[in-house]
């Protein structure tokens, strides 16, 4: 695929500085979307620009996912999610995400094969699940066990980021088989159960819940609808342009590292409450609502409350300003696993009615502030019998091909460059140095 396509320039930005004009480039997406490209900022002015939060930053040139938060559109490669979320799986979602398009008939076999093949771990590696504290949290042992990964596989060592690149079908089928065994063994760690090992005939998401729920006295029998929800959620999760954790993976990247290691720091951005961690304190929310009356006035007064950092977890989008179409189909899926599975969860009744107060309260209408992706995800899992600290694993799996496209995307970029910003110092002048007889 080499190097992303660049935006066109269409025009000019005029920035008066100083007493002087500076032309800077502006540049234009396939989706209109549109830069002024300050590359040469610096050299010809001696300024920087001041982002925080990268809210007004564009990063990089990226072919992979496009995202209107406006207007609540996410596209894979071009894809609308919705018909992706319906119509395909989770390993054709990735192969088209690591390779741009959808795979034909040999090359789906070919990538499905490669999965099976590379789903073990090194046995070796199973020791390090036992030195684990008892109630080590999972995203711990994920992002430990990833970055291990390097060293088990030294083949895919720093020097050789090309050859990751040369044999990418080998490197993310690689990563995606094992990260998947990683998640479910941790699990089985959780709960004292031994290792239930990768299965050759069974497919990605029915082979991640066998793993997790059979054991030897209880084998586990897949019902196809929650092997088709389980497929969704990861479609869903599967990029999300340069959200926290896709940046942090291309910054890690950026010095080269081997992709083990820049994924394992994915894995602890996406950790972060603010983050993929959200799911869990969504339901860790709800079961406080839950356990105080059900009343989910006082929550929203709450979230409300400025001297109160309390945030309405599921709720808003740094990019979002519309209905998150992924928490649209999620909310859906929930109400079918739910009715398929026979489960009456109290706490489904208790998001929507949060849902339908936030919707019409003016603080949230005037933020616009939508359920987000962690909202009803949550519920499915807890209906599936996935238990809360899991939710973010889950998450992680599937953003893996995210993370993957966009890793290589980066290293093949022309432009690549290691990413380093820059700061403006707001600390002491220059002093010198006091012995501590004469400090005052
Ligand atoms: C996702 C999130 C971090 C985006 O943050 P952001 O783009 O930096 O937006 P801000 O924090 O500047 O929020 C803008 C305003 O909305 C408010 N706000 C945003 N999310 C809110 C929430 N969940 N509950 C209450 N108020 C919220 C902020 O307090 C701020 O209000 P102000 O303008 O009066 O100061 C934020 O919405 C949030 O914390 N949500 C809850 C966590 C979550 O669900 N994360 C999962 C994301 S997929």
């Amino acid at each position: 695929m080499g190097t992303p396509r660049k935006a066109t320039p269409v025009g000019q930005a005029e920035l008066h500085v100083d007493g002087r004009v500076l032309n800077l480039p502006v540049v234009e997406g396939t989706e209109q979307e549109r830069a002024i490209d300050i590359g040469r900022l610096r050299d010809q002015t001696g300024l920087v620009t001041l982002d925080y939060g990268y809210k007004n930053t564009g990063a990089c040139q990226s072919e992979i996912t496009y995202l209107d938060g406006e207007k609540g559109i996410l596209r894979y490669r071009g894809y609308p999610v919705e018909e992706l979320a319906e119509k395909s799986r989770f390993v054709e979602v990735a192969y088209l995400m690591v390779h741009g398009h959808l795979p034909r008939a040999g090359e789906q076999q070919q990538f499905s094969e490669l999965l099976t093949r590379h789903s073990m771990i090194h046995e070796d590696m199973t020791q390090f699940f036992k030195n684990y504290p008892e109630r080590a949290h999972p995203m711990a042992i994920l992002s430990a066990m990833v970055v291990s990964l390097s060293s088990f596989y030294p083949e895919l060592s720093q020097d050789h980021v090309s050859e990751e690149l040369a044999h990418i079908d080998i490197t993310a089928t690689r990563l995606l088989s094992k990260l998947r065994t990683i998640a479910a063994f941790s699990y089985k760690k959780s709960i004292g159960e031994p290792y239930v090992y990768p299965r050759h005939d069974l497919k990605y998401c029915a082979n991640f819940l066998n793993m997790m729920f059979s054991s030897p006295v209880r084998p586990y029998v897949v019902n196809p609808v929650v092997e088709k929800a389980l497929n969704t959620l990861l479609i869903l999760h599967a990029d999300h342009e340069q959200n926290c954790s896709t940046s942090t993976v291309r910054l890690v990247g950026s010095a080269k590292v081997n992709l083990y290691a820049a994924v394992a720091a994915g894995i602890c951005a996406l950790w972060g409450p603010l983050h993929g961690g959200a799911n869990q304190e969504v339901i860790e929310m709800l079961e406080d609502i839950q356990r105080q009356g059900g009343d989910t006035r006082k929550v929203i007064e709450r979230a409300k409350d400025k001297r109160d950092s309390f945030r309405l977890y599921g709720f808003g989008h740094r990019v979002y300003k519309n209905y998150d179409p992924r928490a649209r189909i999620i909310k859906q899926t929930c109400v079918d696993v739910l009715r398929e599975l026979k489960v009456n969860d109290p706490l489904l009744d208790i998001a929507m009615e949060l849902e339908e107060r936030v919707q019409n309260d003016d603080y949230f209408k005037e933020r616009k502030l939508y359920p987000n992706v962690d909202f009803y995800s949550g519920i499915i899992y807890r209906a599936i019998g996935i238990p809360v600290d899991m939710f973010t694993v889950i998450f992680a799996l599937g953003r893996l091909p995210g993370w993957i496209a966009q890793w290589k995307e980066s290293q093949e970029d022309a432009d690549f460059k290691i990413q380093r910003p820059r700061q403006i110092y707001t600390g002491p002048t220059l002093r010198h140095y006091v012995p501590i007889d004469q400090r005052g």
